[in-house]
């Protein structure tokens, strides 16, 4: 599994970086791909509530309906059918490249496992979804869906009476018509939301509109394409024959070729069978994860900050309990914690330039990874520097591989997430020896942990607490955002050459 998550990752970032060079890391829908599922279903939503005004909800009228609405009117009515049509496609798309692009980051495994369960059912719920939209039309394909899940339906046992016939003979009666139409329209929706909202709910900071260039851009190409090839029905069911030509969807009637190919039983078991197995990845094999931080309320001042930053909604501010002069102290779910010590970077108190006789502890930080643990680190890797333009580098495990930098003058100190650095470390360095700092994160929008990259950018430049303090002289900080790749190593190598001569300049008498 490991093998195959380590290919699937290096396709993706290959991928990614190409993406990144056409449409830059902001706007690179790689990086957007749960809320661009989300803009498609708005999309589905205003479409759909504008066709459902014209269609009949009745056996004798849907049909013809459905095609006053594609050839008379097709100038709003048949667009917005195809764009009903062709932004549930895109969802499919967006959705299932989302659920790869998590599976090769790794990031559904451990406390993350959560997003990945809920977000199973969440793809069969579209894919429902989906079926009973066509069934809506009535024409030959929806006939043609209709047999094969009677079909699927008969083979379960429990149920008595056949539904094949009934759908070969179109005895489909109005009610059920209608019932069909109450659960596209409104009840499977409905859970759906109930489903997306589940799904996020254990994170935070959760992006649902994509930027405005990239939804313009993806609304407009959805405009083209139903313009130049509108979603057209088939033919009008015939009574007592059963469908001939048949153009399938391929995102959402995948399974009923499968039914007509292997027969239900062996549809209902590769289904499940493959359903169980999406749900129970996050444990195959289960993550060794860090342990959850620790919050030493003597040094916290309940500034809120941790609980501001934290990605995962792990930290939550509660009524302070040891009589402090402040209104709240953190509290810690370890089942939503990570260990990926952004927490700790955004304390203000997490600073070793404080005094202490003992372990240096702050207001909530990573028992194996604490503040006083970095700062031994970074004291004895500054000690063992030599020669001009001594760098510190401060790496993110998750980006460009920083241990091949390692030399005489250039140190390199790894952490979980880039995240954990709080500012105040490298004014540190910079005081206690080092020419330079450079600090290396995920790529630009693209954090391991979500947001670590972001509040790293945001420190060093003076616009989100815990600030990198104005005195620090900027020619001596430097950053990178990158990911693992020999070109982004190569990048890498360059800039701290570069960095290590500008520093070198500077000493120059
Ligand atoms: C209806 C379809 C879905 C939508 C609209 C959707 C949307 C989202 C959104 C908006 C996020 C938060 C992204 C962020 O801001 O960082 C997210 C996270 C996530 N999704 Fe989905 N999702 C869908 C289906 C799925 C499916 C089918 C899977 C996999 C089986 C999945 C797996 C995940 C995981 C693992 C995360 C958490 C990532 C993390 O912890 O950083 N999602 N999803």
């Amino acid at each position: 599994m490991d093998a195959f998550r380590k290919a699937g990752n290096t396709l993706i970032l290959t991928v990614e970086k190409g993406f990144n060079a056409g449409f830059g890391p902001k706007l690179n829908p790689f990086y957007h791909l749960g809320s661009l599922s989300f803009f498609f279903f708005w999309i589905v939503l205003v479409s759909g509530l504008y066709v459902f005004a014209l269609f009949e909800t009745n056996v004798a009228g849907a049909y013809a309906s459905v095609e006053y609405m594609t050839h008379e009117q097709w100038w709003m009515a048949g667009i917005m059918r195809s764009l009903h049509r062709y932004a549930s496609d895109a969802a499919v798309i967006t959705i299932f490249i989302h659920l790869f692009r998590e599976f090769f980051r790794d990031r559904y495994r451990g406390v993350r496992w959560f997003s990945w369960f809920t977000g199973v059912p969440t793809l069969w719920l579209v894919v429902i979804l989906g079926i009973t939209g066509y069934w809506l039309v009535w024409d030959q394909l929806a006939q043609y869906v209709a047999l094969a899940t009677a079909e699927m339906v008969d083979w379960i046992p429990m149920i008595p009476s056949s539904m094949v016939f009934n759908f070969l003979d179109n005895q489909i009666t109005d009610r059920f018509f209608t019932l069909m139409a109450f659960l596209h329209l409104l009840g499977f929706p409905v859970a759906l939301v109930f489903l997306l909202w589940t799904h996020v709910s254990r994170i935070s900071q959760i992006e649902f509109n994509p930027p405005r260039q990239l939804a313009l851009g993806a609304f407009g190409t959805l405009l083209l394409l139903s313009l130049v090839k509108p979603a057209v029905s088939h033919a009008p069911v015939a009574a007592g024959k059963a469908p001939v030509v048949l153009h399938l969807d391929w995102f959402y009637l995948n399974i009923y070729p499968l039914v007509d190919l292997l027969g239900p039983g062996w549809a209902w078991s590769l289904s499940t069978g493959l359903t169980i197995l999406l749900m129970l990845v996050p444990w195959l094999p289960r993550k060794k994860e860090q342990p959850p931080a620790e919050v030493n309320l003597e040094h916290c001042s309940g500034c809120t900050q941790c609980s501001l930053d934290c990605p995962y909604g792990a930290i939550s501010m509660q009524p302070r309990t040891d009589g402090k002069q402040a209104e709240f102290e953190p509290t810690v779910n370890p089942t939503l914690c990570t260990a990926c010590g952004i927490c700790s970077g955004s304390c203000a108190s997490s600073n070793p330039f404080r005094m202490s006789d003992t372990t240096l502890l702050t207001g909530i930080e990573m028992p194996w990874r604490g503040v006083d643990s970095l700062r031994i680190e970074v004291n004895q890797k500054l000690a063992n520097l030599a020669g001009s333009g001594r760098v510190l580098l401060f790496g993110c495990e998750h980006g460009v591989d920083v241990v091949p930098m390692q030399d005489a003058s250039v140190a390199v100190v790894k952490l979980p997430c880039s995240g954990m650095l709080p500012p105040s470390m490298i004014e540190y360095a910079l005081k206690k020896g080092a020419d330079g700092v450079f600090v290396t994160s995920c790529r630009e929008s693209d954090c391991y942990h979500r947001c670590g990259n972001r509040w790293t950018e945001k420190r060093l430049d003076g616009e989100r607490e815990p600030k990198l303090v104005t005195r620090v002289d900027r020619k001596r900080v430097t950053r990178y955002q990158a990911s693992h790749s020999r070109a982004e190593q190569a990048e890498l190598a360059k800039r701290l050459r570069e960095f290590r001569l500008s520093l070198q300049g500077d000493q120059q008498p």
